[in-house]
């Protein structure tokens, strides 16, 4: 018995950052995303008489494969044994959101292969205790992730806001380094929490930001949701850069790449970045933009893909 599932990593335009609960992994901030298309996470779950995880060809860390099986073992408590392969065609660990996608993918292909018939808000649920972003890739399009109230964190799980459809825009984004991060995403939000004098005000403002997002999503109004979109990044890595330890995920070609950025806006192009736990910069336009955008890029990547709204979780026939 094995099923196969397909997920895409989405990019946060209002950011989750901070933990209020490390065991159910549950958010100190609501967020708001874009599931994006092109780049995509094939996982398949076969039940087999001993547990064993490959990413592509070749067995998988032994880190990566206990944190896959330990995630299986909280979903299905006693489950069967299981062979996990996940592949990516985009590098993972480096800020693009390789554990959104792998934790949606092997969600589903998981709970579909222990059986599990559950709603997509209690599977966004289950894929949350792997990664918290995760939880927003079961949806298309531009996705809210409710910060919830339960201590259980039952209400703390993706809903839709408006599908790929709906609007016309790209996410063009460039790859200025590779390779692994250097501070984990979970390491990163627990020293911003603990150490950066900025952390508490990041927290209190983020549900006017996502409000302020989503509202901006609905009325299609991209210079508001981007002046937004680059305040909650800023915020985030603000928190980051005043920790102690310092944690500096951007290299000298994201600053060029954020310059870029604002030379587009000053030149009339509607254009708006935002980073997450690494160096690469994303940048949110019009999907006619795009040409424009990449090429202000490519001077300072060393790769630029322009990707459009992508479709949510989904297991394959
Ligand atoms: O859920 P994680 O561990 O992949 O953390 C994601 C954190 C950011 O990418 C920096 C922000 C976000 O909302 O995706």
């Amino acid at each position: 018995m094995s099923r196969q599932a397909i997920a895409h990593p989405n990019i946060a335009l209002v950011k989750y950052w901070g933990k209020r609960d490390l065991e159910l992994n549950l958010p100190a901030v609501s967020s708001l995303s874009l599931t994006l298309d092109g780049f995509r996470t094939v996982t398949t779950v076969e039940r087999s008489s001993g547990d064993a995880v490959f990413v592509g060809p070749a067995r998988a860390s032994d880190r990566f494969a206990s944190r896959a099986l330990r995630f299986l073992d909280t979903l299905v408590p006693g489950r069967p044994p299981v062979v996990v392969k996940t592949e990516s065609n985009f590098p993972a660990g480096a800020g693009l959101a390789s554990s959104a996608s792998g934790f949606a993918a092997l969600t589903l292909a998981a709970a579909a292969t222990f059986d599990q018939d559950l709603s997509l808000q209690r599977l966004s649920a289950w894929s949350r205790r792997g990664s918290g972003s995760a939880c927003r890739s079961f949806w298309g399009g531009f996705v809210v992730w409710d910060r919830g109230t339960r201590a259980d964190g039952s209400d703390s799980h993706g809903h839709p806001l408006a599908p790929r459809e709906h609007w016309d825009v790209a996410m063009v984004v460039a790859i200025v380094a590779t390779g692994p991060k250097a501070v984990g995403s979970t390491e990163g939000m627990e020293r911003s929490r603990q150490t950066s004098a900025y952390y508490e005000q990041w927290v209190a403002t983020a549900e006017a930001d996502v409000a302020e997002g989503r509202e901006a999503v609905l009325a299609r109004d991209l210079d508001r949701l981007g002046a937004v979109m680059e305040s909650s990044t800023l915020k985030m890595h603000a928190t980051m850069h005043t920790a102690r330890p310092p944690i500096l995920y951007w290299q000298a070609g994201t600053v060029a790449c954020l310059h870029a950025v604002a030379g587009l806006r000053e030149s009339g192009t509607s254009a708006w970045a935002t980073m997450d736990a690494g160096p690469q910069v994303k940048v949110l336009c019009a999907a006619s933009d795009a040409e424009t955008v990449r090429d202000a890029l490519a001077p300072h990547a060393a790769a630029v893909h322009v990707l459009r709204p992508g479709s949510g979780a989904r297991l394959v026939p």
